[in-house]
Order: structure tokens, then C-alpha cells, then sequence
């Protein structure tokens, strides 16, 4: 093996889906891309990586709230665009023709077109690591639609989608909370 640059350590690693994060700053909605996620165990508990570079950093820490909004990968391009330019400029919605539905605990909306949206509240900011830790409290899926396959971004502007399903059900049984 060669060695690599430490810099691209996190390209090798990098988990979870691409996912649009709308808040609500008690004025309009903004979105903004995330890829840098966690799933914090099996209750409905998530991490994101962002902070106050982004405009929607201060209405995460104000309302205590967010939509993690799922797109698939047809809407690559709308994922990248949302995360190269500032709510402080642009109403995303209207630039990116994205449907506004109001979430039923949150003032942050669901997106129409995403596959799934998780209404969250915000339960802790972890400064020293620009950590925002969510708790879902309610869950959207759109099983009707046809795209269901997820987006990964490496880290240095490609992606991959989602591809062959294994089943390890079985074999993992022990590991699965019940009903899983
Ligand atoms: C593919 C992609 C992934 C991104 N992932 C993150 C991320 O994990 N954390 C973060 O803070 N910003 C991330 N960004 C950058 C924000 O989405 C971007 O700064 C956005 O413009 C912030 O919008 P806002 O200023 O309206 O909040 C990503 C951007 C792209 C295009």
C-alpha cells in the first residue's frame, strides 16, 4: 500500500446519505446541503458537521429546530447548487423549484420532492467540534416514488448513488431491535 495525504482520510469514510437541511429563522426557510452526518444509534438521534459559516447555522441555534430532507439521485444537481449558494442572498425554494410542505411539529418545512423528510429538534451544539445533535421526532417517506436511491458524496465533488441491496437480516438478528 501507498501512504495517502491525511487531508483525504475523511474521503475514504465519508457515511451517510447527501441530505437537505431546511430551518425556519422566524422570517422564511432556507436549505442547505450536508454530508457530513452520523446516525447516533438505533432512536432516531443524528449528527451533522456545520457551523456559523453557513447563514443556516444561526437558525438552527435560535429556533432549536430543523427538516433533515432526503433527495435521490436525480436531484444532484439541486443538491450541489443548494450547497454553493447562501440563503443570506437567495430564497432557495423559488431558485431551486423546491415545494414548501409544512412538517407538523416544526416550523422548518418538509421538501416535496425529497423521498423522506425527519422533522428534528436540535438537542445539543458541541462547539468544539461544530457538532449539531438532532433528535427526529417525526418521520416522512414517499413510497410512491419511483427514484428511490440515495446520494454519497465523496468529499472532493464526485458522488456515488446507492446501489445493490444485500440482505444480512438474518445474520445480524442479534445486533437489530426488535420489529426492524
Ligand atoms: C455536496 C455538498 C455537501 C456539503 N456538506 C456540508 C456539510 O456537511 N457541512 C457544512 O457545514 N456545509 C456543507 N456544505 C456547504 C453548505 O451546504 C453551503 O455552505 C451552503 O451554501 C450553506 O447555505 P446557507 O448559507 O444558506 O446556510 C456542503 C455543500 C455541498 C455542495
Amino acid at each position: 500500500m501507498d501512504t495517502l495525504p491525511l487531508s483525504k482520510a475523511f474521503t475514504l469514510i465519508e457515511p451517510g446519505p447527501v441530505v437537505l437541511v431546511t430551518t425556519h429563522d422566524g422570517q422564511r426557510d432556507n436549505v442547505m446541503t450536508i454530508t457530513w452526518t452520523m446516525a447516533l444509534g438505533f432512536s432516531a438521534s443524528f449528527a451533522i458537521t456545520t457551523g456559523p459559516w453557513n447563514h443556516s447555522y444561526a437558525a438552527l441555534q435560535k429556533t432549536k429546530e430543523c427538516v433533515i430532507a432526503l433527495p435521490t439521485v436525480d436531484m444532484l444537481d439541486i443538491a450541489v447548487g443548494v450547497g454553493t449558494c447562501s440563503g443570506r442572498e437567495v430564497d432557495k425554494f423559488e431558485k431551486f423549484g423546491l415545494t414548501h410542505v409544512q412538517a407538523r411539529h416544526v416550523r422548518a418545512p418538509l421538501i416535496e420532492q425529497c423521498l423522506a423528510n425527519i422533522e428534528c429538534q436540535v438537542t445539543d451544539i458541541i462547539e468544539a467540534h461544530n457538532i449539531v445533535v438532532l433528535q427526529g421526532v417525526a418521520v416522512w417517506f414517499d413510497s410512491d416514488r419511483k427514484e428511490k436511491r440515495l446520494l454519497h458524496a465523496i468529499g472532493d465533488g464526485t458522488f456515488v448513488a446507492d446501489g445493490r441491496k444485500f440482505d444480512r437480516k438474518k445474520m445480524m438478528r442479534s445486533k437489530l431491535p426488535n420489529g426492524l
